[in-house]
């Protein structure tokens, strides 16, 4: 296996696991259409590992454009980062999620298919669980209802992969359930540039850091967590994007349908993530405490020991680290990847 094709791969998780992967020796191949992403993440990644990517820019609803390119790139597995991602539009734009992120993947599976590329792995999320009865959550949870279309999509997208392979098993599909991905490399050449005002709370922590926002809007303290603020298990985008090469690097033995969670385990609250990033980075973030954000739930953790079983992947990040990368990549580039 050495060809791999990521679909979304100039966006902020897609660029750190083009990186990883260079660095372990594959082929990156990016297919991307930019409509959430700049090209400007993948010429960094160029410089920081010396290597170069092949990009394509390119839509995954253009079946046959995808399919000429697993074609002359002679792709051996896909990443599918590639999806519209903002749960407050997804609601108001339903349609547009649902035909971007179910139709396009239909059409990129139906590309694979074509081909014969019949390996994937899949960027899918805690959302699926929708609000678990018990944390920690362990991949055989059953899943939940999500409480928007953005986190149907994900739900929908791993039933049509595993229905994939219940008709035919030469599909391997690995579904990676992310938790909350925060942090940058280390370099603070790459990291996250969303678009307007930010709807996660890291982004929006940062912007306030950095003096474009005024001040954190916290999303309700009547919780039942240790201090009322909602708990996410954040996982740092190096170690989420090597838990996608550990996936490449063990296809050849794993079978079927695959889950993953990828968390730390450890769950914290809005005001422990405030906290702690005025401590490491010694920068004051203004908050006010406001009424519960829509759809939002109290606490969600995970036990990630399965990916450290199978697939032999650990965390090296812990919340300091995180919060010192994410400050870094926003303090040397307050417009991201506009100069
Ligand atoms: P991102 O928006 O930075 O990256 C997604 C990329 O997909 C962008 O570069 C965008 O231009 C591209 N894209 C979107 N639609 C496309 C299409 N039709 N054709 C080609 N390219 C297209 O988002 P991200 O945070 O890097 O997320 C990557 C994946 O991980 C997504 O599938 C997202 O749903 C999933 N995920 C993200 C989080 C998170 O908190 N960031 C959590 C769980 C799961
Ligand atoms: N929060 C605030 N203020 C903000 C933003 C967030 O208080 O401005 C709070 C939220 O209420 C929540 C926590 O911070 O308690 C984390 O919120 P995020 O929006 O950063 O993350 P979510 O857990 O709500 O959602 C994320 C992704 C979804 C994904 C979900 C589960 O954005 O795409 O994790 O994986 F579906």
């Amino acid at each position: 296996m050495k060809n791999i094709l990521i679909t979304g791969g100039a966006g902020f998780i897609g660029s750190h696991v083009a990186l990883e992967l260079l660095d372990s020796g594959y082929n990156v191949i990016v297919y991307d259409n930019l409509s959430n992403s700049s090209e400007e993440s993948l010429k960094r990644v160029e410089e920081l590992t010396g290597l170069s990517i092949s990009f394509y820019k390119g839509d995954i609803l253009d079946t046959n454009h995808v399919k000429e390119v697993l074609e002359k790139e002679k792709i051996e597995a896909v990443i599918h980062c590639a999806a519209l991602k903002a749960v407050g539009e997804s609601v108001k734009k339903p349609l547009l999620y649902y035909h971007n992120n179910i139709t396009g993947t239909l059409s990129l599976l139906s590309a694979m298919e074509e081909v014969g590329v019949k390996n994937i792995i899949f960027s899918s999320s805690a959302t699926v669980y929708g609000d678990p009865e018990t944390v920690p959550i362990t991949e055989d949870f059953p899943k939940g209802a999500p409480t928007n279309p953005y986190g149907w999509t994900k739900s929908m997208m791993e039933q049509i992969m595993t229905d994939l392979h219940t008709a035919d098993p030469n599909w391997k599909v690995i579904l990676l359930r992310y938790f909350n991905p925060i942090g940058a490399h280390k370099s603070g050449r790459i990291g996250e540039d969303p678009k307007g005002i930010p709807n996660n709370l890291l982004p929006y922590v940062t912007q306030v850091a950095i003096g474009k926002l005024p001040y954190l809007h916290v999303y309700g303290d009547d919780y039942d967590t240790h201090d009322g603020t909602g708990v996410r298990d954040y996982i740092h985008v190096v170690d989420l994007a090597k838990g996608h090469v550990k996936a490449i690097d063990n296809l050849d033995k794993l079978t079927g349908v695959e889950i993953f969670n990828l968390a730390t385990g450890h769950g914290y609250s809005v005001l422990d993530i405030v906290k702690t990033f005025e401590k490491v980075n010694g920068v004051k973030i203004e908050y006010k405490i406001e009424g519960r954000r829509e759809g939002d739930i109290d606490e969600t953790y995970a036990d990630a020991s399965k990916a450290e079983k199978v697939l032999g992947w650990i965390c090296d990040n812990g919340l300091e680290e995180m919060l010192e990368d994410s400050w870094r990549w926003q303090k040397n580039n307050p417009n991201g990847y506009e100069e």
